[in-house]
């Protein structure tokens, strides 16, 4: 069977954020710029590094000027910050981000204990800053979280799904991520999701983010990929989530990404060993073992 897949994949390497939002420990605004540094050095040409969101929320986040401040930017390396409200997005741009995300999703208990409100006041809260970034010549991505099921709703209906995407494609987000926030999607329901989807949205415009919490994310990212998906994102080291926390594992490791990657021929313009590399550097940071596969096979 001839299987067509994409000849280059956008990798968006959400570590910095996704993954150290979620740790308890102090991270130093250093170690934080480091990792930063070491992904573009690797070839990593979209680095979300930080969110603009309550600090009294996440406060693994709250440093996040001073990283935009105080990062060295390379050229053509985009700098992505989440920013849930306008309150947000102004931080983010007196910051000197790249461009900005907003995130929505697709279940309604998930909005509310992650954002504090309903899907349509979520939706409501990124009109402002929509028209505000097209002002500010900024561009926005978009997220949808839960796209296959949810932590306090459980299977959530892909036409859901699509319709929540659509509505951020259709308010002006560039690209929407669709996120398996915990995990629990296989290839057949991440398949299904995405053929919903793709009804309203270009398959060029979407992206996948998914969590690993099952061990099903690789599979998933294959089956995307056969649907003609071509930007994914990842995370370095698989940085996320807590071992003690059902349901919050990290994202799917970067460092796995590529090898696969790799493996089907694909390019995506990053050095697999400068990135183990990296992994290996924040894991130390973090004083435990990489989540990547690939890091852990390639240990001496
Ligand atoms: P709220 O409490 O409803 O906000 O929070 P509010 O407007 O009522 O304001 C309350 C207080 O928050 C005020 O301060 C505001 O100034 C402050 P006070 O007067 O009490 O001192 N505030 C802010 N401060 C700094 N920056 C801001 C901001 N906004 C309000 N932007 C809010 C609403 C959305 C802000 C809150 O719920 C929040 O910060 N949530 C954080 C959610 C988050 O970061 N979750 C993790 C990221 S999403 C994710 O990981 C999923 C994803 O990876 C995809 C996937 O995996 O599915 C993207
Ligand atoms: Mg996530």
């Amino acid at each position: 069977m001839k299987i067509t897949l994409p000849t280059r994949v956008q990798i968006v390497e959400v570590g910095p954020r996704d993954g150290l939002q979620n740790e308890k420990q102090p991270i130093s605004t250093a170690v934080k710029l480091e990792l930063i540094h070491q992904l573009a050095d690797a070839g990593v040409s979209y680095i979300e590094a930080g969110s603009f969101v309550n600090p009294k929320w996440i406060p693994q986040m709250a440093g996040s000027e001073e990283v935009f401040q105080q990062v060295s930017r390379c050229d053509g390396v985009t700098y992505a910050a989440l920013t849930p409200n306008m309150q947000g997005y102004q931080r983010a741009l007196a910051s000197g981000v790249s461009e900005v995300a907003v995130f929505a999703a697709a279940s309604e208990a998930f909005s509310q204990k992650n954002i504090n409100c309903s899907v349509a006041e979520s939706i409501e809260r990124f009109a402002p800053i929509m028209a505000a970034a097209v002002k500010d010549n900024i561009q926005v991505r978009g997220y949808v979280s839960c796209v296959v099921g949810c932590p306090y709703e459980g299977d959530v209906a892909p036409e859901k799904v699509a319709d929540v995407a659509r509505q951020l494609y259709e308010m002006g987000c560039y690209e929407v991520s669709m996120g398996d926030t915990i995990g629990v999607g296989t290839p057949a329901s991440v398949s299904a999701m995405l053929e919903a989807t793709l009804e309203h949205i270009p398959v060029s415009k979407l992206a996948v983010h998914l969590h690993d919490t099952y061990g099903q994310a690789l599979a998933n990212i294959y089956a995307s990929l056969q649907m003609g998906i071509s930007t994914v994102d990842s995370s370095v080291a698989g940085l996320g989530g807590c071992p003690y926390a059902k349901g919050a594992s990290g994202n799917v490791a970067t460092e796995d990404v590529v090898y696969l990657l790799n493996g089907l021929g694909i390019e995506h313009g990053i050095d697999l060993d400068k990135l183990i590399a990296v992994g290996n550097y924040i894991s130390l940071q973090l004083g435990r073992e990489s989540g990547s596969k690939v890091a852990l096979a390639g240990r001496e």
